[in-house]
């Protein structure tokens, strides 16, 4: 997720004259500044405790004169506080980023660390077409860390696009491409009668497993090991919910997990797709998807973002119909304008229970 005031830089800003470029360019500047205070475990050392500098440089084998530089930019950019030569961190260098602290969300911070070193090969992708890991096996451990580091990286958004995405009376849900599970324990948190089923890989369910043993509604949660791009997927369901899994796929490839989803799917039944849309005609807006899609070079055999208008074209080619935008307060989305619903011909399933008069009064034990 892209804040909105970064956001709005992004999208607003055109390149036109050489001191743009420059300034451009120079952006790297900051990202330096706070993925360097990660590296040496800045924000961890200080804890909620207030730092004078020499004692801090101790702290942290470094020097001094290093170290002020640093902490000052940090102070300027609002992840330190700073009173003379004394240092504190803010509630988000305290929390957040502070691996002692519960709310570490560590998972998603390592892999934007790993990023920093592989875009500075992307000459490498865009000469070859092939991502950098071309020839390295997807490894059990791997798969745990990238599943955490999605944790890390959607445990706010997804309540928060839960809370507006109404499931109506929908009984199965299908996380498809879920990973961690995190939207999945977001929709039956919201939704009691729900019951959800997480497909991924065995080492994606195994960190979803250890997620939703702590969550209050993860007893309704199931787990569906499978690769979904080449085999069909058991059973039916409801809804299937596909987030941030489109982009990882070519068309052809998404055209016929389309067809599985939908042969999956009841009649009525909704596919929800979340992903970095292009919206406009030539397919470069907004800034933040068509920049997807570099990341989509990097570390994809085929992947990269989609207009919304193809993506339409490929559900209606599967059989989907009733193609429409679910729409998301800004500043709580992932994506922007990134979440689309299409359904398989037929009435919405409706509730069974407590629509008749007897079940009405009937006591739950
Ligand atoms: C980028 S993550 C998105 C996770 C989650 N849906 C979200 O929005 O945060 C993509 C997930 O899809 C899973 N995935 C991709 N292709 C798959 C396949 N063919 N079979 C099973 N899982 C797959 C990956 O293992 C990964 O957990």
């Amino acid at each position: 997720m892209v804040s909105r005031a970064y956001w709005e830089v992004l999208v607003t800003r055109r390149i036109r004259t050489f001191d743009e470029f420059r300034d451009a360019i120079s952006d790297y500047r900051l990202p330096r500044v706070l993925l360097t205070a990660l590296e040496l475990d800045l924000f961890t050392a200080m804890g909620d405790q207030s730092w004078p500098l020499t004692t801090l440089a101790k702290t942290l084998k470094v020097s001094e004169r290093g170290l002020g530089i640093l902490c000052r930019n940090l102070a300027s950019a609002g992840v330190l506080q700073k009173k003379g030569s004394v240092y504190k961190n803010s509630k988000l260098g305290a929390t957040a980023l502070n691996a002692n602290h519960r709310a570490y969300r560590g998972g998603y911070l390592n892999l934007i660390k790993s990023h920093w070193t592989d875009w500075v090969r992307l000459a490498e992708s865009v000469r070859s077409g092939l991502p950098l890991d071309h020839d390295v096996p997807d490894t059990p451990d791997y798969r745990r860390q990238f599943t955490w580091a999605m944790h890390h990286r959607t445990l706010e958004i997804a309540p928060a696009i839960s809370a507006q995405l109404q499931l109506g009376q929908a009984q199965a849900l299908l996380d498809l491409g879920g990973g961690p599970a995190t939207y999945a324990l977001a929709f039956l948190a919201k939704n009691p009668r729900l019951r959800a089923t997480v497909c991924d890989r065995a080492a994606a369910l195994e960190v979803a497993k250890e997620i939703a043993i702590t969550h209050p509604a993860g007893r309704r949660l199931s787990y569906l090991p499978l690769d979904f791009s080449e085999e069909p997927i058991p059973s039916l369901y409801d809804v299937i919910w596909y987030s941030n899994v489109l982009h990882i796929y070519s068309p052809k490839e998404n055209q016929a997990i389309f067809r599985r989803a939908h042969a999956a799917l009841k009649p009525g039944g909704r596919f929800i797709i979340q992903d970095a849309f292009l919206h406009d005609r030539e397919g470069v807006q907004p800034v933040e998807a068509s920049l997807f899609a570099v990341s989509m070079l990097l570390f994809t055999e085929q992947g990269n973002t989609y207009t919304v208008s193809d993506t339409a074209k490929w559900l209606k080619q599967a059989g989907f119909v009733r193609i429409k935008p679910i729409p998301i307060k800004k500043g709580t989305e992932d994506w922007e304008n990134g979440i689309w619903e299409a359904s398989v011909p037929g009435p919405r399933p409706r509730r069974i229970a407590n629509q008749t008069g007897s079940n009405r009064n009937r006591k739950v034990r």
